[in-house]
């Protein structure tokens, strides 16, 4: 049982936005959610995504060192609506990490093991901004599962819990679990991690993320039995990564480049599963490719044979029709022939090199009259006004010996009000300003500086935004300039937001001024991402 943890219920945000991006006010006697005694919890947490069931869903995928608070933070500045994902998280580390003593584990109360501050380090997220979120556990050992499950539930309000049968890394083999799971002979314990997980999350879903096969296990029959397994084990939500995976000789990088990739497969998996819905991924480029794939493509105004359209979408691998380079088959389902649990789509590294593109995704995918920002300027201020939140400057206290790693930041007292590296820059409401010609940020390696922010923290905040101007000419030079930036020890105290700010001195105006492109009018739209990536 998990115990009575420190925040306790109250500590799940009662401001949720539902699927709409709306603010749902949750009542102050229906705190439910992360009730914390183990009791069975009310399905709140659940309808962020169950009310979704009608229409398709666009996914943020899961990425380890990725998709981290931060990033999700920007994600969700940009979109209201899509889902988000957290990295893997290992339920091992939850379930030890959970009982662990630390001084700081005050809960009042004798009898509690639940240790929240480290388990928050993995799974605490922003309740106001981020739901619908899932999280995706890694794991092996059904007890450790169970227990996971049963905190990121409770105590943490998730929408959904996803396991983690994709990843083909030698650590995570090393374990036996990720993609390891998808062999013949361990795919009963996978049925039995999802009857685990199953028991403890009540009416929270239990999804798969996986590959359509597995070393020389690559033919039809095969992906057919590991679905119905696992369905018959509890699990009705698969997000396929739609290639195979080989545990030997390819690196991870690799494993999402050199095996082909192959949708018919997943169109014909949703016709023999009609209850069993369906998610796919791999190699999708952006917005318009998402559309096309969970929509369908107007066969009809292409003036193509509707016969022709419908064999084409069940074609083989390799194929000659979709032209792609390494033999795969991407071809998507014509309107006329969509699966209705095709339920959406998910996009991985094309979000992480090129995350502007999701700016217009509430609009061209989920058809709102609105995005949530129209340039660059506005999703980076909120971005640095959430910075300036999470990680406050540390630039005007005297406690050296305490750093600030992770959120939450340290609460420290300030002892001077002033800065003479930030506090123009403060004195002017945090403003981005662009100083193209009067670049005056010194560099200052030297001297003897307390780091009292570490590069963690500088890393993981800039990193999100590294990607902003992807395909525009200052795109490089912004990331140099990030990049000299977070190493200046100096600076690096005023705080992360400081750092973005001065970063972006080198950025015109005109540049964070100009308006997104909507997604119908991008011209030269590469519709997948390149096998080379
Ligand atoms: C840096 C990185 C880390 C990843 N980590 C995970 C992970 O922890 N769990 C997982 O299921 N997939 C992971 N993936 C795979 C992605 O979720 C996704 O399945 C894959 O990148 C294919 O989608 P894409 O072509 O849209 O990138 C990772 C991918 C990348 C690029």
């Amino acid at each position: 049982m998990v115990g009575t943890a420190r925040n306790g219920p109250a500590s799940v945000k009662r401001n949720k936005l539902n699927n709409h991006g709306e603010d749902v006010d949750v009542d102050d006697d229906d705190e439910s959610i992360g009730n914390g005694d183990g009791s069975p919890h009310q399905p709140r947490q659940a309808e962020h995504l169950q009310q979704h069931h009608a229409q398709k869903s666009l996914h943020i995928a899961p990425m380890i060192r990725v998709t981290n608070r931060e990033f999700r933070q920007l994600m969700r500045i940009l979109s209201k609506r899509c889902v988000l994902w957290t990295e893997m998280v290992v339920d091992e580390t939850i379930f030890y990490c959970s009982k662990s003593k630390s001084p700081s584990t005050s809960t009042g109360d004798a009898t509690s093991t639940f240790n929240r501050e480290k388990v928050d380090v993995h799974l605490d997220y922003d309740r106001s901004m981020e739901h619908p979120i899932i999280c995706q556990i890694g794991g092996i050992d059904p007890e450790h599962t169970a227990y996971t499950s049963r905190i990121v539930v409770d105590e943490y309000g998730y929408d959904e819990i996803n396991l983690n049968m994709d990843c083909p890394s030698d650590r995570v083999q090393g374990k036996e679990f990720g993609a390891i799971l998808m062999k013949d002979e361990k795919v009963n314990r996978a049925c039995e991690i999802i009857q685990s997980m199953k028991k403890s999350s009540s009416n929270v879903a239990i999804s798969v993320k996986c590959r359509i096969g597995i070393d020389d296990d690559e033919n039809y029959e095969f992906i057919h039995q590991l679905i119905q397994r696992l369905h018959k084990a509890g699990c009705n939500k698969f997000y396929m990564h739609a290639r195979k995976v080989l545990l030997k000789g390819l690196s991870p990088i690799q494993n999402r480049i050199v095996p082909p990739l192959n949708y018919p497969i997943i169109y014909r998996l949703c016709e023999d599963f009609p209850k069993i819905d369906f998610y796919i991924n791999g190699g999708i480029s952006g917005l318009r490719a998402a559309k096309r794939l969970v929509y369908g493509y107007d066969d009809e105004k292409k003036g193509e044979d509707k016969d022709a359209n419908i064999k084409n979408n069940q074609h083989s691998v390799p194929c000659r029709v979709c032209n792609y380079p390494n033999g795969s088959c991407i071809v998507p389902p014509s309107k006329s022939n969509v699966p209705s649990n095709l339920r959406g789509c998910m996009l991985g590294r094309a979000m992480m090199d090129n995350p502007s593109l999701l700016w217009d995704c509430d609009r061209y995918f989920y058809g709102e009259d609105n995005n949530p920002c129209r340039t660059r300027r506005e999703v980076l201020t909120q971005y640095i006004n959430y910075l300036e939140r999470v990680y406050p400057r540390r630039c005007c206290d005297d406690q050296d010996y305490i750093q600030t790693n992770r959120i939450p930041s340290p609460s420290v007292i300030h002892t001077k009000d002033y800065c003479e590296v930030c506090s123009d820059w403060r004195n002017n409401n945090c403003l981005i300003t662009s100083n193209v010609n009067n670049n005056n940020i010194i560099i200052n390696n030297g001297g003897k500086v307390k780091i009292k922010i570490t590069s963690h923290v500088l890393q993981r905040s800039i990193r999100p935004i590294l990607g902003l101007f992807f395909g525009l000419s200052m795109s490089k030079a912004f990331r140099r300039r990030c990049e000299e930036l977070i190493a200046d020890k100096i600076i690096r105290n005023c705080g992360p937001a400081f750092v973005l700010a001065s970063a972006l001195r080198i950025v015109p105006d005109e540049v964070l001024d100009r308006e997104f492109i909507r997604t119908e009018d991008l011209s030269n739209v590469v519709e997948h991402v390149s096998p080379q990536q």
